[in-house]
C-alpha cells in the first residue's frame, strides 16, 4: 500500500529529476528539457497555490516511488477543470503504481475540492497511461489538440472521472 503526503520545498530536486525523465518529456505537451531555474520557480509557485494539489507517493520502506498533480483551471460560464498528471519513477515502473496513485490521488483531490470532474490529456501512444486511468476508473471522451504546441496536428485522448 502507498502512502502520500503533500510535496514540499525540500522535494524540488526530486520533481525536478522526475520532470526531465526522458520519457516524462516525450508524453508531456512541451517536450523540452526544463532548467533548474525554471523548474524551481514554477514548483515554489505550485505549492503555495490555492488551485494546485501535489501528492507525492512512497512506497512501505518510505521511498518516493511517484507523484500526481491535480490542477484546478477557472473558466468563464463554466465549472472549473480539473486536470490530472502522474509520473512514476523510471526505477519502479511496470509494477502498476500509477493507477494506485491515481485513485488515491481522486480521493484527496475530492477532500481537497469536493465532487468535480477530472480530466487526463494523453498521448494516443502512451498506452501504460491510458491502462493506469482506465484502472482507476476513468472513461474515454474524446479527442484533443487543446495542448498541442504551435504546429503540430493530432488529437491526444482525453479520459474521464466524476468523482
Ligand atoms: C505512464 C506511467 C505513469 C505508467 O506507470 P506504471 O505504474 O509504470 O504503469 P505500468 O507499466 O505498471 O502499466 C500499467 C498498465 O498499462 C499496461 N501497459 C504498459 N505499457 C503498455 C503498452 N505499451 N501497451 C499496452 N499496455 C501497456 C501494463 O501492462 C499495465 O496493465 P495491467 O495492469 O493491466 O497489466 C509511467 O510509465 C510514467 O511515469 N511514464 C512517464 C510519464 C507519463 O507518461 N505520464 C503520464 C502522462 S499522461
Amino acid at each position: 500500500m502507498l502512502t502520500y503526503r503533500k510535496a514540499q520545498p525540500s522535494d524540488v530536486q526530486l520533481y525536478f529529476d522526475w520532470a526531465n525523465d526522458l520519457e516524462t518529456r516525450q508524453q508531456s505537451f512541451n517536450s523540452r528539457e526544463i532548467p533548474l531555474e525554471t523548474h524551481t520557480a514554477w514548483f515554489t509557485k505550485k505549492l503555495t497555490d490555492p488551485d494546485a494539489l501535489l501528492l507525492l507517493f512512497e512506497d512501505e520502506q518510505h521511498k518516493a516511488v511517484g507523484q500526481v498533480r491535480f490542477e484546478r483551471k477557472h473558466e468563464t460560464d463554466m465549472p472549473a477543470e480539473i486536470i490530472v498528471g502522474v509520473s512514476v519513477d523510471a526505477r519502479v515502473r511496470g509494477q502498476g503504481f500509477a493507477s494506485q496513485i491515481i485513485t488515491q490521488g481522486c480521493e484527496a483531490c475530492k477532500e481537497q475540492w469536493g465532487a468535480v470532474t477530472i480530466h487526463a490529456y494523453i498521448k494516443a501512444d502512451n498506452q501504460g497511461s491510458v491502462r493506469s486511468f482506465q484502472k482507476a476508473g476513468f472513461k474515454f471522451s474524446h479527442g484533443s489538440g487543446k495542448f498541442n504546441p504551435p504546429g503540430q496536428e493530432g488529437l491526444n485522448l482525453v479520459y474521464v472521472k466524476t468523482l
